[in-house]
């Protein structure tokens, strides 16, 4: 498929379906094959606009307590908390750990920042929001609980690796259907800490 029909094919799916992002199947895609998407679990999904991610987490996940954070202003889902605020930032950490209240069992992160137009720097970007993701979770998930993140096959791609499989019992990545062939865009499944 080139890139217009991907765009049309997910949009239609997209607009059927009433999710509002097409990134909203790669977590469907993504929780095929994990499995982590569970009644009563504490979830955290970073960079959430427009709110995708949040709507599929609703839909299957029973009894949970969900949080959603981006820098942009998300318009209000039901049985999901929103915060608007940069995850970078130390303000915001503590609010997602003052709403938690806990360790959390799952942690999502689809942060991609604003694009340049120059692949390897947008790569090395993603991939700071990625090693950031992996850094939080070592401190705030549960010791059996999962971590997905975008990242790009970059330059730094080893040093996230490296870094996860210090951190985690078990590491895979897995590209969706539904993410663009001609993107380098993939996903970090981490599995249980190593603590
Ligand atoms: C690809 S979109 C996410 C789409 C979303 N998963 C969905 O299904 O609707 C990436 C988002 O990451 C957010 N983002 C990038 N850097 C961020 C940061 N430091 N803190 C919070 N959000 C961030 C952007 O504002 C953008 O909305």
């Amino acid at each position: 498929m080139d890139n217009k029909s991907y765009q049309d094919h997910y949009f239609r799916k997209a607009k059927s379906q009433g999710y509002r992002s097409r990134s909203a199947f790669k977590l469907i895609e993504l929780n095929q094959k994990f499995k982590f998407l569970k009644n009563g679990i504490k979830l955290l999904d970073v960079g959430s606009f427009p709110g995708g991610w949040c709507q599929v987490v609703v839909k299957i996940v029973k009894n949970g307590k969900i949080l959603g954070i981006d820098k942009k202003k998300i318009t209000k889902i039901k049985g999901v908390n929103l915060i608007k605020g940069d995850f970078l930032e130390e303000n915001s950490k503590k609010n997602i750990i003052k709403f938690f209240n806990n360790k959390i069992n799952v942690i999502l992160s689809d942060m991609a920042p604003n694009t340049t137009g120059n692949k390897s720097l947008d790569a090395i970007k993603t991939n700071e929001l990625c090693l950031s993701i992996l850094e939080f979770s070592n401190e705030m998930l549960d010791k059996n609980g999962v971590v997905i993140s975008k990242l790009f096959m970059g330059d730094d791609f080893e040093e996230i690796k490296v870094y996860a499989k210090k951190t985690f019992k078990k590491i895979d990545f897995f590209k969706p259907n539904s993410s663009r062939d001609n993107s380098r865009e993939t996903y970090i499944h981490c599995n249980r800490l190593n603590t």
